[in-house]
Formats: structure tokens, C-alpha cells, sequence
């Protein structure tokens, strides 16, 4: 059987074992919406961010890119992020990285991975430049990857923080409080690694004073 017919199959499996559980199922997902969690991770295949939170479908609103990151002209994440706070009304938006990440991994080296990868793999390159003098220091290769994974987090929670859409939510809603998680590919344990709450301030340059 050619690989795609198997999960057209799978599916159908799938959809009849859910129907037998629960013969409502299907209707009650698909008459309503309100998951608590917007998800931002990486676009790994062994990264699924139901399976490992033990959620179902309906209870996580989902954005995945290659490295988990929050790029202030990502018309893409910047629609869910907008959708999921304003509309969806999200209590906690998580990044999660997860260790060995690849992205990561090409981020390090000087290798040119041509134009569109470049450009997307250079906001990594930015996080280690800020974070130059401790990752210098690492001298171990897969730890000093580790530590980027954690640290890229770090800093896309932080750009999260930058956008006006959080810091109006924060002002007029409270919420939502950001996560920042790095997922482990050898243990399958989440590690959190930062947060932030609702009115945490950041960098002046970057606070919105009339929202
Ligand atoms: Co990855």
C-alpha cells in the first residue's frame, strides 16, 4: 500500500473508534472552539504538541515553524497569535522548543543553507549574538545547542512580550500568561524554562504607552 493511503485509512479507523467511544464526538468539536492554549513550536515531526500534553483535539490552538520562532513580520504567526488572544481568548500561549532541534543545529554553523533557510536561520544566529558571551563559553557542541534551544526560547517569549497584541491583552484582559517550554526528544519530559504574566514589563523601547 503506498504510505498516503495508509493514513486515509488510519483515518477512517480512527474516526469510527472515536464515534464508538462517544457518538456525539464529531458534532460537539464542531459546533464549538474555545481551546486555553495557543501552541507555537517547531515544525519537528516528533514534536506533536497533543500527543505530548496528553490534550485533545478542541483544547490547543496550534502554530508550528521551523525552530519555534516569533518573527515580528510573520504575517502567518502574528494572524494566529491575533486570532487566538483577541478572538479565541487564549489563557496561556506556550513556545516550546525541544533539544536537538535541527534548526538550531544549522544555525550554528557557517554552512549556506541558500536564500529562504538563510533568512529564516539568521533570527538564531541573533539570539546567539545576544547571548554571545555564555554560549562562547560552552565547549561541548550538543550542550552548547541545548542551551541555544533553551535561550531561542527565551528570547521568543520575549518577542511575544513585544507585540502590541499581548500588551493590549495584558492591559485590558490580564491574560495571557506566556510559557516558555523546551521539550526532550530522549526523555519526552517538557522543561520549563521562563514566563511571563500579564503586565510583566520588558524593555522601555518596546512598552506601547497608549494602547
Ligand atoms: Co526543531
Amino acid at each position: 500500500m503506498e504510505a498516503y493511503k495508509k493514513l486515509l485509512s488510519s483515518n477512517k479507523d480512527w474516526a469510527a473508534e472515536k464515534l464508538a467511544n462517544d457518538s456525539k464526538y464529531f458534532s460537539r468539536l464542531a459546533n464549538i472552539q474555545t481551546p486555553t492554549f495557543l501552541w507555537i513550536g517547531c515544525s519537528d515531526s516528533r514534536v506533536p504538541a497533543n500527543e505530548i500534553t496528553g490534550t485533545q483535539p478542541g483544547e490547543i490552538f496550534v502554530h508550528r515553524n521551523v525552530a519555534n520562532l516569533v518573527i515580528n513580520t510573520d504575517v502567518n504567526l502574528l494572524s494566529v497569535l491575533d486570532f487566538a488572544v483577541n478572538h479565541l481568548k487564549v489563557r496561556h500561549v506556550i513556545i516550546c522548543g525541544h533539544y536537538g532541534c535541527g534548526g538550531i543545529k544549522a544555525a550554528l554553523t557557517n554552512h549556506d543553507y541558500k536564500a529562504v533557510l538563510n533568512m529564516w536561520l539568521r533570527n538564531i544566529k541573533d539570539v546567539y549574538r545576544i547571548h554571545k558571551t555564555e554560549l562562547d563559553n560552552i565547549s561541548e557542541e550538543e550542550k552548547k545547542a541545548d542551551r541555544l534551544v533553551e535561550l531561542n526560547v527565551v528570547e521568543q517569549v520575549y518577542n511575544l512580550a513585544k507585540t502590541s497584541i499581548i500588551q493590549r491583552a495584558w492591559k485590558h484582559e490580564q491574560q495571557p500568561h506566556l510559557h516558555g517550554w523546551v521539550y526532550g526528544l530522549k526523555d519526552g519530559i517538557i522543561n520549563p524554562v521562563c514566563e511571563m504574566t500579564a503586565g510583566t514589563h520588558i524593555d522601555s523601547i518596546y512598552e506601547y504607552d497608549d494602547l
